[in-house]
This record gives structure tokens, C-alpha cells and sequence, in this order.
């Protein structure tokens, strides 16, 4: 039996309602592919700063540190005190932000299918912010060896993908010649290694309004931290809403997953959030976790996951938003219901 030590943080807001209906779905995972996912609850965010003084204790980063993986649900006001520092603490240089439209969600198209590559560890997220009398400046910061990462990443992604092998660098050079300049440049660079590969540019102005336009024509985008975090909501739109998109946060030898969205506090006790998002973030997770362990169940077990959203999502199991009547757990109980009835239709034992 594989065994991976998971941190999860549940999260503010509707966080634990989402996280009760991933539980549901690891659940069936575990028991369909046997694996041994020992999850370990931890506390960070809004209520850990009401209860601890502090939204990310030190018992916590030290349960991260000794984790395989980290699910994190969303987190309110504290998040940047959370998300962003996590990211950098760990160096977890690249934000994977798939955009893909399933059946029975109001997307745009239903051929859309594309993923951010987001730098996530650098630009003005560097947290380099002072006063200088009345004046308020933020520094930009873009690195050489920060470009080049996150620039092979987004070709190793656009290679493993087997799409339209496409990489768009979004940026914004012609005003910002000096970091979005470096950063053009280094993909412009990088975009050699990858022949196989189309590379094109585009401001980033000119993407927000492709993306609406002819989203089908996406596959790769990769672009720095603040345009990844402007895009990828606004793409999210485009495939139903904030409730469809995971994310991953990768670095050389960890990563968080979690929901795109915040903890959205108006929904809370409702039981209306659509738990996609996480329930695709734990796919996610299993994902990285077989392909960094050579963990041919824990792939499987990736696919089971998102063939169930899809069977579910198919058969009008939906939240409110989407027009359905099922609340968030009870997605996650009919996805998990759908991975282990597809394999009693497949024949299989349980310990395939
Ligand atoms: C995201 C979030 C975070 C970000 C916030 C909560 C700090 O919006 O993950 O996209 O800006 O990166
Ligand atoms: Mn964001």
C-alpha cells in the first residue's frame, strides 16, 4: 500500500463544507485503489488568527513540512498572510490553473480547455511595498533564473499535454520594458529548447480580451504572478465560475493544491458551494503524487476522480448555481458513489 501524509486545511468560510465532500471523495479513492492517504488536519487562516493570534502557526508549517501534500481549502482576509507565504516559503514557483468546460456547466464553449502556468513566487507579490513621504511604491520584482523556471514549465506542461502544443506568453513589455522585458525575453529563449512547441506573445491587455473572444484557441499560458492571478479569474467565467478551477502550487519537490476561489463568507452554513473546485484540486494532488512517486494507483486514481465529476456533472448532479438541488456534500457523495460503482461495472475488486 502507497502511503502519503497529507497537511489539509479545511479553511474559513464555506472551506469545511467543501472539504466534508473532498473527504467523501478521497474516501472512495482510498478504498477503490488502496491507498494509504493519511490526512492530517491542520489550522490556518481567518478563525486560526481569531483563536491563535496568528493565521499560520508554526505547528502548522511543521505538519506541512512532514507531509507529502498539502490541501488547503479557501482561506478570508488572511490568505496572503496564508497562500502567499506558503508559496514562498516552500518555493512553489509555478501556479497551475487548469480552465476546462465539463458537461452540464454554463461555460461559454464547450471545446474550452486550456491551463495558466503562473509564476507564483516573484513581481509585486514580493510583498516589497513602502512609504517615501506621500508616496507609495511597490517594487516589481522578475528574476533570470524565475523566468527560466516557469517558462520550462509551461513547455514541459504544453509537451505533456498532448493538445494543441501551444505556449502564449502574456506580459506587458512595451510598457514595462525592463520585467515583463526580461521576462519575454527569456521565454522568447527558452521557446528554442522547445521546437516541438508554438510559442507566441501577447500583451496581457490584448489576452483579457482574447480570452473571452476565442478561448478555444488557448492551450498553455504562462505569465507572471499578478497577470496569472487577473486571468485566471476571469477565465474561470468562462467555464462556469470560480467553483470549477483547482490550482496547484508546484515546486521542485512539494505542492499545494487548492480551490482558485476565496471562502466566499456570504455562502457560509447555506451548503450551496460547488465543491468541484477542491474535489478537482485533490485530483490534482493524487496527479502530482503519482507522477513524483512513479504511483501508477495514485494516477489511476487522478482519472477516477475526474471522470467521476464528469459522469456526475452529466447526470445534472449540481449545485444550485448550476441548476441543480444537491447541496456540497452530496456532490461529493454522488462523485465518490460514481468511482466506486464505475469500477463494480468494470468487474473489478475493490483492490484493483
Ligand atoms: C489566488 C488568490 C491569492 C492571490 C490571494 C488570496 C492572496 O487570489 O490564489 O489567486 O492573489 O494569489
Ligand atoms: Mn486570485
Amino acid at each position: 500500500m502507497s502511503e502519503y501524509q497529507i497537511a489539509l486545511i479545511p479553511g474559513d468560510g464555506v472551506g469545511p463544507e467543501l472539504t466534508e465532500a473532498t473527504l467523501k471523495v478521497l474516501d472512495a479513492v482510498q478504498k477503490r485503489f488502496d491507498l494509504g492517504l493519511s490526512i492530517v488536519k491542520v489550522d490556518a487562516g481567518d478563525e486560526c488568527f481569531k483563536q491563535k493570534g496568528v493565521a499560520l502557526p508554526e505547528d502548522t508549517v511543521e505538519a506541512i513540512k512532514n507531509s507529502h501534500a498539502c490541501l488547503k481549502g479557501p482561506v478570508g482576509e488572511t490568505a496572503a498572510e496564508v497562500v502567499v507565504k506558503l508559496r514562498i516559503m516552500f518555493d512553489l514557483y509555478a501556479n497551475i490553473r487548469p480552465i476546462k468546460a465539463y458537461p452540464s456547466t454554463p461555460s461559454l464553449r464547450p471545446d474550452i480547455d486550456f491551463v495558466f502556468v503562473r509564476e507564483n513566487t516573484e513581481d509585486v507579490y514580493k510583498g516589497m511595498e513602502f512609504m517615501l513621504d506621500n508616496t507609495a511604491i511597490c517594487l516589481r520584482v522578475i528574476t533570470r533564473k524565475g523566468c527560466e523556471r516557469i517558462a520550462k514549465k509551461a513547455f514541459e506542461v504544453a509537451r505533456r499535454r498532448n493538445a494543441k502544443k501551444k505556449v502564449t506568453a502574456v506580459h506587458k513589455a512595451n510598457v514595462m520594458k525592463v520585467t515583463c522585458g526580461l521576462f519575454a525575453e527569456v521565454c522568447r529563449e527558452v521557446a528554442k529548447q522547445y521546437p516541438d512547441i508554438t510559442f507566441q506573445e501577447q500583451y496581457v491587455d490584448a489576452a483579457a480580451m482574447r480570452l473571452i473572444k476565442e478561448p478555444q484557441k488557448f492551450d498553455v499560458i504562462v505569465t507572471p504572478n499578478m497577470f496569472g492571478d487577473i486571468l485566471s479569474d476571469e477565465a474561470a467565467q468562462l467555464i462556469g465560475g470560480l467553483g470549477m478551477v483547482p490550482g496547484a502550487n508546484i515546486g521542485e519537490n512539494f505542492a499545494i493544491f487548492e480551490p482558485v476561489h476565496g471562502s466566499a463568507p456570504s455562502r457560509v452554513g447555506k451548503h450551496t458551494a460547488n465543491p468541484c473546485s477542491m474535489i478537482l484540486a485533490a485530483k490534482m494532488m493524487l496527479d502530482w503524487l503519482g507522477e513524483q512517486h512513479g504511483d501508477s494507483k495514485c494516477s489511476a486514481a487522478a482519472q477516477a476522480v475526474d471522470e467521476a465529476v464528469v459522469e456526475t456533472l452529466r447526470k445534472g448532479i449540481t449545485v444550485p448555481d448550476f441548476g441543480g438541488r444537491a447541496k456540497t456534500v452530496e456532490m461529493g457523495e454522488a462523485i465518490a458513489e460514481e468511482i466506486l460503482e464505475s469500477n463494480r461495472l468494470n468487474g473489478g475488486n475493490l483492490l484493483k
